[in-house]
């Protein structure tokens, strides 16, 4: 099977991101929440730019009231991912969205995760791990709150800590409390670092909050010398080019940098974001990289394998993927 159709390992996808439009307005005709406005006329969701799309994702997500929702949400998104030969995702729970960042609620969303997780993996043969993540633009109070639900519920399930949102509201150390709390209990931690914000927001995740892999990270291209230290620290970049695209960051794939980064020998791979909102899944990611810079199936075996490594999952689950990635 050739590589655009086989299995694949992502490690950048936002559970909320992932949810099919459909199902959101199928819940907010269940509840009777007036969120019309976030759809186009033919069911899409639509915003004009990043702060609109923040927006809009924001209120996507008013209409997930229970753990119940976060269930059928999960096994939704799963099921898309395995139809896109993906195998292994590494998924962003946002417990500000679950309960509100409140532990015991936490807890009680997290279980239905799970479960959706279980079922999905003996229905359509998909391995999901989450890495709670807060959000940037929620603040640092609020981000110590999630990094407390993430150390609570770290385990074999739960693997890492992270942030999105709005990557230019303060900066990368304002969170340093939270990611030091996720390290203690024994998380593994990336950031959002390098979309919005230039090379010096890479350098910050680096020194401030000691993450061992960058959400996006695009952006050090603007600093080679910080590009070296990237590769020197084997720090792996989650790149999500349909996403930089949709968001008008880069106008094409072509032009967008991630055959520059890799030819620099940064270690790259391939993740959708928030699939639905751009139309975009991972088979197209690798299709549209294919034609862009002629990748062939060894260029897509050599992503999988970076993302099998810097993957934050146990060894044994390692073993297994990149057997079933056919690599030695
Ligand atoms: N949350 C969901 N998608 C995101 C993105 N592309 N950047 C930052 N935060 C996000
Ligand atoms: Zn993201």
């Amino acid at each position: 099977m050739n590589k655009i159709n086989g299995p694949k390992i992502e490690l950048h996808l936002h559970l909320e991101g992932g949810a099919p439009p459909s199902l959101i307005h199928q819940m907010s005709k269940e509840k009777n929440i007036d969120i019309s406005g976030i759809f186009t006329k033919d069911g899409h969701y639509f915003f004009r730019d990043f702060t609109h799309f923040l927006s809009v994702y924001e209120a996507a997500t008013s209409v997930l009231t229970s753990s119940d929702d976060f269930y059928r949400l999960t096994k939704a998104v799963l099921e898309q991912s395995a139809q896109n030969g993906v195998i292994y995702t590494e998924t962003f729970l946002s417990p500000d969205f679950c309960g509100g960042a409140d532990v015991i609620a936490w807890h009680d969303y997290l279980a239905a995760i799970k479960e959706a997780a279980t079922e999905a993996e003996k229905e359509w043969g998909i391995t999901m791990r989450g890495i709670v993540t807060c959000i940037r633009h929620f603040g640092p109070d609020k981000a110590r709150s999630v990094a407390f639900c993430a150390a609570e519920t770290a385990g074999d399930f739960i693997r890492g800590f992270g942030m999105g949102g709005a990557e230019t509201v303060g900066t990368q150390g304002d969170y340093a409390y939270s990611f030091n709390l996720a390290r203690e209990a024994g998380l593994r931690l990336t950031t959002h670092a390098g979309e919005w914000g230039g090379a010096e927001s890479v350098r910050q995740a680096i020194n401030d909050l000691k993450v061992e892999r960058l959400g996006h990270g695009i952006q050090v291209i603007e600093d080679h010398s910080l590009v070296q230290e990237v590769i020197e620290r084997g720090i792996t970049l989650e790149v999500c080019p349909g996403s930089n695209v949709a968001l008008s960051i880069f106008p094409n794939v072509k032009s967008h940098p991630i055959a520059e980064l890799r030819e620099m020998g940064v270690k790259v791979t391939v993740s959708t974001d928030d699939p639905p909102f751009f139309h975009t899944t991972m088979r197209q990611e690798y299709a549209l990289l294919a034609k862009a810079f002629k990748w062939k199936d060894n260029d897509f075996q050599e992503l999988n394998k970076n993302a099998v490594d810097a993957a934050f999952c146990d060894d044994e689950t390692k073993v297994r993927l990149l057997k079933e990635l056919d690599i030695e």
